[in-house]
């Protein structure tokens, strides 16, 4: 009997929730951060490098890896986890939405939808029945619904009919995955910034049954305050029992204001694609390594971070990196960003444990306000 997947909230502070997500390949802490690996892997880091700043699962992409190297030949060769060595737990994206915003010539119907790659051209279809195949040629451990988000800002009536479409194509994901022990299939709730439509949207999900709940068609240019407005309603209307998702979400204050709200898991490249132009997160805010006020600056980026980055190399040295146009640079800026986000996770999830959530989150945004130096 294979285990299955089981969530288990340990603590709650307000809205806030520390929880633990059990899975046969590990345990995922919760508020969780999954550093994301489109293309099979985190770019610029080993997977053990990876773990070692406290990541507990990571995100992979059925729309990438179905065009390159395609799923049939990653299940070939063992499933994703053995193809890029990380045996922890491994979310994938059903495609959807990375087909809307990177294929060209994209058809939507009842069906699903058709597409050119944008790598080499070649067509390709996509439905609920095929991003089930693939995440399960994958092997992937969270799967996610095969949905459709419009881009906002968008009319009520197209982001109703949109929302109904993904509903629809929900109740084909969860017919289509079937009953796979040790595997769960998460449902993606739509509806813009429509309060009824997220309300529809999360009984239809309810009424299917999911192991996961997300919020999806967020951060999709709406602005921090309008996603903060969904978010003060929509974690609720999803089942307290499961953990909830809020998809491609986000810089580090909304990050926070997420958890404050009641959101479990959290994915986004912010970290991993700042670390490739010298944005680095710290906690009194960002800082841009380009700059030339750090040529001469013998002190490490921040002090209190324990990654690679930060114990041996000072901010002069990963200035030159970059201008150089060092790899080196974008390995040590990503590791940095990476443990950022962990460390901020950790801190999130210790406050909730000992209730603390309100006062840790006035301390997160006073040293912010102080700025860098
Ligand atoms: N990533 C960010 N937002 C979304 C969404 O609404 N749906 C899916 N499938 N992925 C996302
Ligand atoms: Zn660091």
């Amino acid at each position: 009997m294979t285990k299955r997947v089981s969530f288990e909230c340990l603590a709650t502070d307000g809205a806030a929730r520390l929880g633990r997500i059990d899975t046969p390949r590990g345990a995922i802490r919760t508020p969780a951060f999954m550093p994301v690996g489109t293309a099979a892997t985190v770019k610029a880091m080993r997977p053990e490098s990876v773990a070692a700043t406290g990541a507990d699962i990571l995100l992979g992409n059925t729309y990438h890896l179905m065009l390159r190297p395609t799923a049939e030949r990653i299940a070939r060769l063992g499933g994703l986890h053995r193809f890029m060595n990380w045996e922890r737990p491994i979310l994938t994206d059903s495609g959807g939405f990375q087909v809307m915003s990177l294929a060209e010539l994209r058809k939507l119907t009842e069906r699903g939808v058709t597409f050119k790659s944008h790598i080499d051209g070649s067509r390709h279809e996509l439905t609920p029945e095929r991003s089930m195949e693939i995440q399960r040629l994958l092997g992937s451990d969270i799967v996610m619904c095969f949905d459709e988000c419009p881009a906002l800002p968008a009319d009520r009536t197209r982001i109703a009919e949109s929302m109904q479409l993904s509903m629809r194509w929900a109740a084909r994901s969860r017919e289509a995955f079937g009953d796979r022990p040790g595997h769960a299939l998460f449902g993606i709730q739509q509806g813009g910034l429509e309060r009824d439509l997220r309300a529809e949207s999360a009984e239809a999900l309810r009424e299917i049954g999911f192991d996961g709940y997300a919020v999806g068609g967020l951060a999709v240019g709406e602005g921090q305050a309008a996603m903060f407005g969904v978010l003060d309603y929509a974690p609720a209307m999803l089942p307290a029992d499961k953990p909830r998702y809020l998809m491609g979400v986000g810089k580090p204050d909304d990050i926070v204001g997420a958890v404050k709200r009641g959101i479990d898991m959290m994915d986004c490249v912010l970290p991993t694609r700042s670390g490739r132009t010298a944005q680095a997160f710290t906690p009194r805010g960002a800082v841009n390594l380009k700059n030339a006020r750090h040529q001469d600056d013998p002190r490490p980026l921040d002090e209190d971070c324990a990654c690679p980055a930060c114990r041996s190399y000072s901010r002069a040295y990963l200035h030159h990196l970059f201008r150089s146009g060092e790899i080196l640079s974008a390995m040590l800026l990503t590791w940095h960003n990476l443990q950022y986000y962990q460390d901020l996770m950790a801190g999130m999830r210790a406050a909730i444990a000992e209730g603390r959530f309100a006062a840790w989150e006035a301390a997160f945004h006073a040293r912010r306000a102080e700025g860098d130096i």
